[in-house]
């Protein structure tokens, strides 16, 4: 099995960060913070799967930092890192998928091919939030905060 290469840009399910959780329930934002929660969630099983092959195989998982964690607060700042790191991860799992399929290890081949559709759909997700903001300002988060302010037995409308 190929490991995926992790670039400088930083990539992979080893690069969870749950710090912006934090910051985005303490802004409000309980929505935008449930979808990073739910994708940390999946990236979290991305490195249960990738250990339990590496095992399978013989080999010796490890899990270590990518990078050092930056810490950025910003939702906009946030979403834009967030899509730089599923695209880093679509590329790596996508090139470990080749490597796989040119060393005849084809269950390996298709847990790569099952990650990086993982990723592609992180991806999409992050990429509607950001348009979302982009189209409609940060009124648009500020929106669906009140939603689920309602929805929490907040402020509501009679
Ligand atoms: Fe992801």
């Amino acid at each position: 099995m190929t490991e995926p290469d992790h670039g400088e840009a930083g990539s992979g399910p080893g690069r969870l960060v749950f710090l912006p959780l934090f910051h985005l329930d303490n802004q409000g934002l309980g929505p935008l913070s449930n979808l990073f929660k739910r994708t940390a969630i999946v990236e979290m099983g991305h490195i249960e799967k990738l250990a339990e092959r590496i095992l399978f195989l013989k080999g010796e998982a490890e899990v270590t930092a990518a990078g050092p964690v930056e810490k950025i607060t910003e939702p906009k700042a946030m979403l834009q890192k967030a899509l730089g790191m599923e695209q880093g991860s679509q590329d790596d799992y996508n090139k470990a998928a080749i490597a796989c399929g040119a060393n005849a290890d084809a269950v390996t081949k298709q847990l790569f091919e099952a990650l990086t559709a993982d990723e592609e759909s992180h991806f999409d997700q992050y990429e509607k939030q950001l348009d979302n903001i982009e189209r409609f300002g940060l009124n648009y988060l500020a929106l669906q905060s009140f939603g689920s302010a309602q929805d929490a037995g907040g402020p509501a409308s009679s």
